[in-house]
């Protein structure tokens, strides 16, 4: 059998998290989503905690025909959903959705742009499916850190991921949409709530499983959400009548962005961070999720490559482009059974590599291994955190995004991980929730509209 490279390993070491590491990542997120949840502090904290002003889980008697606006990776989706009642049977749910790309020159573009090409697939859906007459009840999922003021008042913080639009920072995302529609005169639209990704991951999830208190996405980004206690929200601004909680959008993502997490970074999360269009921000996020993992390995590659120590020390000018190595060929090299390395070496040829040995193969393999269990133990060290904090007994944590779902051992590092982390008596379990974005901003709409007409409606 062949080992790896002395070189690859001595490189890569430095991604490697000890397990005192890890704790500590874990002490800091706390600490930083103590001061996020406090109003004194609140303004200078990294990991915002906002408050979403969902406070009632779904209950699985939510019924009715809804429509969904998910807006937050490179695709925009609008759902149609109906909810069927009584029962929690998943065949009690049907959707329809249609995917519309975002061009770059929307993501990077004017606001008004963007919001009104989101009207315009909305009012094309609409159209299509013979739904003019109909208004219905929409839940708008916008995964970028808000500051809500109420379930259908939001303003934008600050863009993350691959969005920069002028004109939308500070502003109210639900008024932009509406005048987006208003613009076009020719549908009408009822919009009950905004919500995170995150928590329609976690209502998703809770809408099978009352056990359910985090929700969690590892995706093109990453954040997570979970339920607070009202008497540990500082930022509690409204009434504290039963059920006493809310859940609490993290935005952990930014954790890190003061420096906290320095001890960890390396020269490739310095790279990633600099040669990106947020510089400074989101730096829990760019060790962890989609949008940079594939880069953070494609720059140990180039540095191995240029150092003589993979391919012969023959590059190719793919491989040395940045953005070239996507996330998902480390799922695919991982995918490969131990030994073989078939999706391997499509991938370097892909890359325009020539001169491939099963050496370089298992090398790029553990690059690939190395970047995505530092990825995966740090979602952990998160994950482990709310846990220890909630301090319940038993959780369900709802989990979605295209690293969780597609890496082959995303989801057993993790439980593993968290399996040493969390206080012990804490039993947990991570489920992949169907569809989050989508069934989940239905069911946030569901409740809220039973709110607003009130109850027993
Ligand atoms: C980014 C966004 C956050 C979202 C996450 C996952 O971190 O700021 O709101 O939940 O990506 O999509």
């Amino acid at each position: 059998m062949l080992g790896i490279s002395d070189k690859v390993l001595e490189v890569c070491s430095e991604l490697i998290l000890s397990e005192k590491h890890l704790n500590e990542v874990m002490e800091r997120l706390r600490k930083e989503i103590v001061k996020g949840l406090s109003k004194e502090t609140n303004e200078t904290a990294t990991v915002k905690c906002f408050p979403t002003y969902v406070r009632n889980l779904p209950n699985g008697k939510e019924r009715g025909k809804f429509l969904a606006l998910d807006l937050g990776g490179t695709n925009f989706r609008v759902l149609l959903i109906e909810l069927g009642g009584d029962n929690r049977e998943p065949t009690k749910f049907k959707m329809q959705s249609k995917i519309y790309a975002i061009p770059q020159n929307i993501m990077l573009g004017p606001g008004e742009a963007l919001f009104d090409h989101i009207a315009d697939c909305l009012a094309t859906f609409i159209i299509e499916n013979s739904m003019k007459r109909e208004v219905l009840p929409l839940g708008f999922t916008f995964s970028f850190p808000l500051r809500q003021e109420g379930l259908t008042k939001a303003r934008l913080v600050t863009w993350t991921k691959g969005f920069k639009c002028a004109g939308v920072e500070n502003e109210d995302v639900v008024r932009l949409l509406k005048e987006a529609i208003c613009r076009r005169g020719d549908v009408e639209i009822d919009v009950c709530a905004v919500l995170n990704d995150t928590t329609g991951t976690l209502m998703s999830c809770a809408w099978l499983n009352p056990n359910c208190r985090v929700g969690l996405i590892v995706g093109t980004g990453t954040n997570a959400c979970y339920v607070e206690k009202l008497e540990n929200v500082g930022l509690w601004d409204s009434d504290y009548n039963e059920p006493a909680k809310v859940i609490i959008n993290t935005e952990w993502g930014a954790f890190g962005d003061n420096g906290v997490l320095d001890f960890i970074l390396t020269d490739y999360d310095r790279d990633v961070d600099e040669q990106s269009i947020n510089r400074g921000k989101q730096l829990y996020e760019k060790m962890i999720s989609g949008m940079y993992m594939g880069e953070i390995a494609r720059l140990i590659l180039e540095r191995l490559t240029k150092d003589g120590h993979l391919f012969n020390g023959q590059g190719s000018d793919n491989l040395y482009k940045r953005g070239n190595f996507f996330t998902k060929y480390i799922s695919e090299i991982e995918s490969d059974k131990p030994g073989e390395y078939q999706n391997c070496r499509q991938v370097l040829e892909e890359l325009c590599l020539n001169y491939i040995t099963d050496q370089d193969c298992k090398d790029v393999r553990y690059v690939c291994e190395v970047v995505s269990k530092r990825a995966a133990q740090m979602a952990a060290a998160g994950v482990a955190c709310l846990l220890n904090k909630m301090g319940e007994k038993s959780v369900v944590v709802a989990v979605d995004g295209s690293v969780y779902r597609f890496h082959p051992h995303f989801h057993n590092l993790m439980t593993e991980t968290i399996n040493r982390l969390a206080d012990p008596g804490i039993k947990f379990d991570l489920m992949l929730s169907e569809d989050g974005s989508g069934r989940g901003a239905a069911l946030v709409a569901a409740v809220a509209c039973h709110n607003r007409t009130g109850p027993g409606n």
